[in-house]
């Protein structure tokens, strides 16, 4: 969830401040790139080496402090999330009424997307009726408070005001861009994955190389974005979605149409074997003094095209696969075939594609339309084709 997404972590001068380095460790170790704005007094909790280090990024502190013309308070703003831990009664203040004499309050208020405040302070600072009041201002605002708990304070008591621990900070991090990225939550999606598999005796079969990561990274994402997604694969796969196991190209066929009624999109990433052994023996097939022997193979049904000739409300995607003369092949496809999208992909090349973790596609449409998709991991190139096709 957070691989790939720009955090900016704003630190200011509680005792808690020394935690954050676990936080920004947990944050990298999940693929997060981190900039930190500390206040000035949170230096004097944490030093500015120490987060460089861990951060492996600049920390940003001065407000005037600028080589070349470049605001910090607005060039730090292009993160994707701000989240300020531990969060100073102080600090809590000066955001809730607008006040702006530091870089990591100016850039607060210049900040346009989620903010998450983490206050940590002394239970009688927490219970002050103004921390409450800038609190509740806070929470209308649309800010994310992350509560403090009770627990042992750094004066000695037992009481409300202790930070939330940086493993509870980063599930309140992955949750605020879950949220954020329910988009597709009443969408019913089929998604097709793997290589069929034709049997020709009982050992043998005709298959190919998909792996299915690609329409495994759909599934995911796509119930992570809020759809209600059923998984028809030719291996089991766990996920928070309704899987359905099926071996051949027929056995997925009746699947998909079992099961297309209620879908608004059918993403077709199943490698179908075009053709079949015409007949099946039920013997394992035995060497004979022939040099060569011959293997009659019939046509597959073609799913995708027999889909899309049926149906006019739904949103159906194929997948084109190609060693060369990828788009001129994949805008024959999907004249041929007659569905909403065909995404295309370059088998040619070993670093993406069928069995790798990364893959590079073109999203092309019926008007023939095409987009680019640089290279990117399989779960955000998934991503980035859900938010097209459901543009
Ligand atoms: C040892 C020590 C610990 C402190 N811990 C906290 C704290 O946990 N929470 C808080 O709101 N203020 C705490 N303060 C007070 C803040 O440091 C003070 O209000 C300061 O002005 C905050 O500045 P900032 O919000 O610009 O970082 C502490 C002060 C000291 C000396």
């Amino acid at each position: 969830m957070l691989e790939g997404k720009n955090i900016l972590v704003g630190i200011t001068g509680g005792i808690a401040a020394y935690k954050i380095c676990s936080l920004i460790r947990l944050y990298k170790k999940a693929g997060a790139s981190v900039r930190v704005v500390a206040t000035p007094n949170a230096l004097k909790f944490v030093t500015k080496l120490t987060l460089q280090t861990i951060s492996n990024n600049d920390v940003y502190v001065e407000q005037f402090d600028i080589d070349e013309y470049r605001p910090e308070h607005i060039a730090l703003t292009d993160a994707d999330i701000f989240v300020i831990a531990p969060t100073t009664a102080n600090t809590i203040g000066k955001i809730a009424n607008g006040i702006c004499d530091n870089l990591l309050t100016t850039t607060a208020c210049a900040f346009t997307k989620p903010t998450l405040i983490v206050p940590a302070m002394n239970n009688n600072m927490w219970n002050n009726k103004f921390v409450q009041e800038n609190i509740t201002k806070l929470e209308n605002a649309g800010y994310k408070i992350l509560h403090p708990s009770d627990g042992f304070l750094a004066c000695g008591t037992n009481a409300i005001g202790r930070m939330k621990e940086p493993e509870e900070i980063f599930e309140a991090t992955v949750k605020i861009f879950e949220q954020k990225i329910q988009k597709l939550s009443g969408k019913k999606i089929l998604i097709t994955t793997g290589g069929t598999k034709e049997k020709i005796d009982p050992v043998r079969y005709i298959t190919n190389n998909s792996s299915g990561k690609m329409g495994i990274a759909l599934a995911n994402t796509a119930a992570k974005m809020g759809a209600e997604v059923t998984l028809i694969s030719t291996f089991k796969v766990e996920g928070n979605f309704k899987n359905i196991v099926t071996e051949t190209a027929r056995e997925m066929e009746n699947a998909v149409k079992n099961n297309l009624a209620p879908q608004d999109c059918i993403i077709m990433a199943a490698a179908v074997s075009d053709y079949r052994a015409a007949s099946y023996s039920e013997q394992k097939i035995k060497k004979t003094d022939s040099d060569r022997i011959s293997l009659e193979l019939v046509k597959n049904p073609d799913i995708l095209k027999e889909i899309s000739a049926l149906q006019s409300n739904k949103i159906i995607v194929g997948f084109c696969a190609e060693s060369e003369n990828l788009l001129e092949n994949a805008n024959a496809k999907i004249k041929n075939k007659g569905c909403d999208y065909i995404i295309a992909n370059d088998i040619s090349r070993s670093d993406i594609g069928f069995n790798s973790d990364e893959n590079e596609v073109y999203i092309i449409d019926k008007n023939l339309n095409t987009k680019h998709i640089e290279k990117d991991t399989k779960q955000n190139i998934a991503v980035k084709i859900l938010e097209k096709i459901f543009e």
